[in-house]
């Protein structure tokens, strides 16, 4: 591309949490409606947005090698924009390090690509990494399709400043968006194409509004008024902190048909002085009473969280706490990290870090005690019947994939289409998926 030539294709990648996959989309409807197109498969595109995460170790490095990687042969490279959380984090640095970098931006500034990308053009290189009072979601365009299931962020950053976490600094202060534009993007998602949505937070359940009413709610309202729009079959919502979770909230998994059996509360660890130094503000048994209401509520719930092995400190015997939590739990699914110190944050200057070796040790056996759960909860749900919502094809002819309540990857041979939601029986578990056998279609 010459100077002054505004970019025809572009290509948005997305790297970390679904936040960022979320962001990712509204890049990409804002540079169609731009009239830039999104590069065909396999093809050069004139623009690359680097969509970033800054979570663990590394995401810098990795920012650098895959800027590297977008060098054509003849040494040129496409205008580049480096966005998501290392952009506002190291945005300085990588304009210093990658001259090929023409564009930086933040999470919270991406609405004014157009006007960096016309600079750009022109020539110059742009940061911008305000968080401007005014949100960037007013300047989105209207959202118009929708795959089957959307994500749809209701609340953003953070204000728990656990000591290891970089997400405050990344994404700034907890802000929850109104209410009446939450509801308008929710029903043109469905108009769209959606049936489930997603809603997302750094803490979604932090989220908190006035209905049309002007009556104060909290997420278990939104979910409820969400509930009463004939199309929308599913809510899910992630990612939630146990501090956060309201006797609202836990009522609405017995109360509202269309919000899913799932619950994603990431824990960290099982031990209260480790999660005192977290910064964590709850302990095992505050969150250990939530899971139980939680269940009390609706008894078939999947439980899914995270973990942090090898924190600053982390005794053999408090990470012996880690796994008898685990075994308590009985997760249905779960991620779970190495600790990595990130630059900035009060951990990482922390005395005791832990050796490589002994995280690798933790991660192994605790990433074995998970995945023995989840195994025992898939094959728990053979035998079930239940609605699955069809995503996609799968690779065999006639196969279809798509997601149980229980959030379980499910495929399934028959008469379907994407965005069906269709009845199955759970025949057959593995780890990572289950087979089921159509029944019919179930009535939308
Ligand atoms: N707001 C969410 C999670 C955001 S980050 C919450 O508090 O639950 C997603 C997960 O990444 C965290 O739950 C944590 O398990 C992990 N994580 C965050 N910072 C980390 C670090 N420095 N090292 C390793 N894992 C980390
Ligand atoms: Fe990070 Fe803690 Fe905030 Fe989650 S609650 S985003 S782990 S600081
Ligand atoms: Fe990563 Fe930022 Fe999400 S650091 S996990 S992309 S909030």
């Amino acid at each position: 591309m010459r100077p002054n030539q505004i970019p025809k294709t572009y290509r948005v990648k997305s790297f970390g949490c679904q936040m960022n996959v979320y962001d990712g989309d509204r890049m990409a409807e804002l540079l169609a409606e731009q009239g830039i197109a999104p590069a065909p498969e396999g093809e050069d595109a004139d623009l690359v947005v680097l969509n970033t995460c800054h979570i663990r170790e590394k995401a810098a490095e990795k920012v650098y090698s895959d800027i590297g990687r977008l060098r054509r042969e003849d040494g040129s490279s496409p205008l580049i924009a480096v966005a998501g959380c290392v952009a506002q984090a190291e945005g300085e640095e990588i304009m210093a390090r990658a001259p090929s970098v023409k564009m930086v931006v933040g999470p919270q500034a991406y609405h004014r690509l157009p006007e960096m990308i016309r600079d750009a053009s022109a020539g110059q290189r742009v940061t911008d990494t305000d968080m401007p009072a005014e949100t960037k979601f007013g300047a989105l365009p209207k959202r118009r399709r929708s795959g089957p299931t959307a994500f749809l962020t209701v609340q953003e950053g953070c204000d728990k400043f656990c000591t290891y976490c970089v997400v405050p600094y990344t994404r700034g202060a907890e802000v929850s968006r109104p209410h009446a534009d939450l509801i308008e993007e929710a029903k043109r998602l469905v108009d769209g194409g959606a049936r489930e949505i997603t809603l997302l937070g750094q803490n979604v359940n932090a989220w908190t509004g006035e209905n049309a009413k002007g009556q104060a709610i909290g997420l278990d309202g939104l979910i409820r008024e969400l509930a009463e729009i004939p199309d929308l079959a599913r809510i899910r919502y992630t990612t939630s902190h146990p501090n956060d979770m309201t006797e609202g909230l836990i009522a609405a998994h017995g109360e509202v048909a269309k919000l899913m059996p799932f619950l994603h509360l990431p824990v960290q660890a099982g031990n209260d002085r480790v999660l005192n130094a977290m910064n964590r503000s709850h302990t095992v048994e505050s969150y250990l009473r939530i899971l139980e209401q939680v269940r009390a509520a609706r008894p078939d719930i999947a439980l899914s969280g995270d973990f942090i092995v090898g924190f600053p400190g982390e005794s053999d015997a408090e990470f012996e706490d880690t796994l008898k939590l685990v075994d308590a739990v009985g997760y249905a699914q779960c991620f779970s990290f190495k600790y990595s110190p990130r630059p900035g944050t009060p951990a990482a200057a922390m005395d005791a870090q832990i050796s490589a070796a002994v995280m690798d040790e933790r991660l192994q056996r605790l990433q074995a005690a998970l995945n023995r759960d989840q195994l025992a909860f898939n094959t728990a749900s053979v035998g079930k019947t239940c609605d699955v919502l069809v995503e996609r094809k799968g690779k065999h002819p006639g196969q279809w994939l798509g997601k149980s309540p229980w959030l379980q990857s499910v495929h399934f041979t028959g008469e379907a289409q994407v965005g069906d939601l269709v009845r199955v029986e759970l025949t057959e578990a593995g780890p990572n998926s289950i087979s089921a056998k159509l029944l019919e279609t179930a009535p939308a």
